[in-house]
């Protein structure tokens, strides 16, 4: 039935949120990139591949320590409340992941002083002392045409986080040994880094020249141990990055997931590119292993115009907005209001009113009518498929084309893109059934009637199965009452139609529209 160009699936892909840190409780800027991560990772299994969808929690170094004392709790339990938090807002947002990795976990000790004795088996690690800038809030060391002065408090030019001398013997890093070969290899794989303007900062750091990095610190203790100096604990960049293969089974060559590795996608906000474009390879390349294919770098949110803070104390809670929006509303959201990859805002007014119109209007309102039409006029049962008229294909050739035209969006992480595509279709789906008119068909033309209905129903079939990364329990509901088995809901199965004369249940409003004055 479709010439539209097939989706391919059948591969592994491996895909990781940035793992958290533990300094306080999950907002709307960890459920966004969490979400969007998540958007990417249940598309690639409903276009059949095997997925390994990784996040979890980053636990060590002195911001951490900081907090937990801040607290009035050891380190340890600190994290153990807080990573449960964590832990429980990915699932309470549908976050689909197949594995959390607290780093704080044994496996991931393991995982950390394996990778650091092959580096320094390599000879990529030289004893030193560090004397420089280190903003704890970063967790980064910074040089001296990083700093500036702001009222009397030096911070990090980049983040605005204060700074703080430091004076320790520290490991060093041969990082200086990469600049060549990391400008080599993103010339060599331009896929590497997104958007634009990451690969640009990134690679433009890098042509400046990189110095040696400082990769563990004496001055206090919450962190991995250097294997044979327990004076040191590793620099918490090198041990939170390094949970990426943890996941995987690092350093077991003999574990199943490790075919997973190179990871298909670090997702991570983009403050912290440098980390992952710049180090984590060089890390990678330097232990003898390959680095992940791409890296893509989100923007910033920020809530009702306002940078999120501590002290503004607005950083929203997911569960909360949740509630009074309904989960899918949010998440939909979240991809569709910002150009991934740009900042982007966070307000109630934005929310209410793509939920009224593009939700509960144009996607709630087709479904609707052409749900309680075939309830009414056809005895709840499906029509049959009849060969398409011309005007048929106007809707249907679209729709064929719809799968190929979302894949090749999200494959680019380009979200709110995939969800433009997809209501171009929904609003086509709208005019079109103005324009045929099968409310005032019975009478007159009973045969067109069911194939107008039988088309609006596979239009709706689609539509609900490419949304449902998007909004996974609004999209159940709505294939339920479109009579989609849950064995059927995959991308591949759209080239099945549904029997004729499938019994389709009594339907219900699938969004809920909020006042907007309220
Ligand atoms: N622990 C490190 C990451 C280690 S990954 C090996 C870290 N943690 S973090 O909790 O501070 O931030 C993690 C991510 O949360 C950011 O990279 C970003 O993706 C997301 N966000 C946190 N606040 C955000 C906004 N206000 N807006 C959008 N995303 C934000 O950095």
């Amino acid at each position: 039935m479709s010439e539209a160009k097939a989706v391919q699936g059948g591969k592994r892909f491996f895909l990781t949120t940035p793992i958290y840190y533990l300094n306080g409780q999950p907002h709307i800027g960890h459920a966004y990139t969490s979400i969007a991560a998540d958007v990417l990772a249940r598309w690639k299994r409903l276009a059949g591949n095997e997925v390994f969808f990784l996040t979890g929690t980053d636990e060590h170094g002195q911001k951490v320590e900081r907090a937990a004392l801040d607290a009035g709790l050891s380190p340890q339990d600190f994290t153990d409340q807080l990573a449960a938090d964590f832990r429980g807002m990915a699932e309470k947002i549908g976050i689909s992941f197949d594995d959390f990795i607290r780093t704080t976990e044994e496996r991931h000790k393991r995982s950390c002083q394996a990778l650091w004795e092959k580096l320094a088996a390599g000879g990529h690690i030289y004893l030193g002392h560090y004397e420089g800038w280190y903003a704890v809030r970063d967790e980064a060391f910074y040089g001296p045409d990083e700093i500036e002065d702001r009222n009397g408090v030096k911070v990090a030019i980049a983040s605005g986080a204060p700074v703080e001398w430091t004076r320790e013997p520290s490991y060093f890093f041969r990082l200086s040994d990469w600049t060549g070969k990391l400008l080599e290899f993103y010339e060599a794989h331009p896929e590497f880094m997104a958007p634009a303007s990451t690969k640009r900062e990134v690679t433009a750091f890098v042509k400046a020249g990189l110095q040696d990095l400082s990769i563990s610190r004496t001055s206090f203790k919450w962190g991995v141990p250097v294997p044979g100096d327990e004076a040191h604990v590793m620099y918490v960049w090198l041990d939170a990055l390094t949970n990426y293969i943890t996941a995987l089974g690092y350093p077991d060559p003999g574990s199943e997931r490790w075919g997973f590795w190179p990871a298909d996608l670090h997702m991570v906000g983009k403050e912290i590119t440098r980390f992952h474009c710049v180090y984590w390879p060089a890390f990678l390349m330097a232990a003898g292993l390959e680095p992940p294919k791409r890296v893509y770098a989100n923007g910033w949110l920020t809530i009702e115009g306002q940078k999120m803070s501590k002290s503004l104390g607005n950083g929203l809670d997911p569960l909360l907005l949740a509630e009074e929006f309904g989960l899918d509303p949010l998440r939909y959201y979240l991809l569709r209001e910002v150009p991934f990859g740009n900042d982007g805002d966070f307000s109630r007014r934005a929310v209410i009113g793509r939920l009224n119109s593009e939700l509960a209007n144009d996607l709630g309102n087709l479904a609707q009518r052409t749900l309680s039409l075939i309830q009414r006029n056809c005895e709840g049962r499906l029509p049959a498929l009849v060969p398409p008229t011309d005007a048929d294909r106007e809707l249907l050739g679209p729709v064929e084309a719809l799968p190929a035209a979302v894949d090749d969006a999200i494959s680019r992480q380009a979200f709110g893109e995939a969800l433009e595509r997809i209501w171009t279709v929904v609003r086509l789906g709208n005019s079109w059934i103005d324009s045929q008119k099968p409310w005032s068909l019975k009478k007159t033309d009973p045969v067109r009637m069911e194939a107008v209905l039988r088309n609006l129903h596979t239009a709706m079939r689609t539509l609900a199965t490419v949304l449902q990364p998007f909004m996974p329990g609004t999209m159940a509901s709505m294939l339920d009452q479109l009579g989609v088995g849950e064995g059927s809901r995959a991308l591949s199965d759209l080239a099945t139609p549904l029997p004729d004369g499938t019994a389709l249940p009594p339907p219900s409003p699938l969004f809920r529209k909020i006042d907007e004055a309220a």
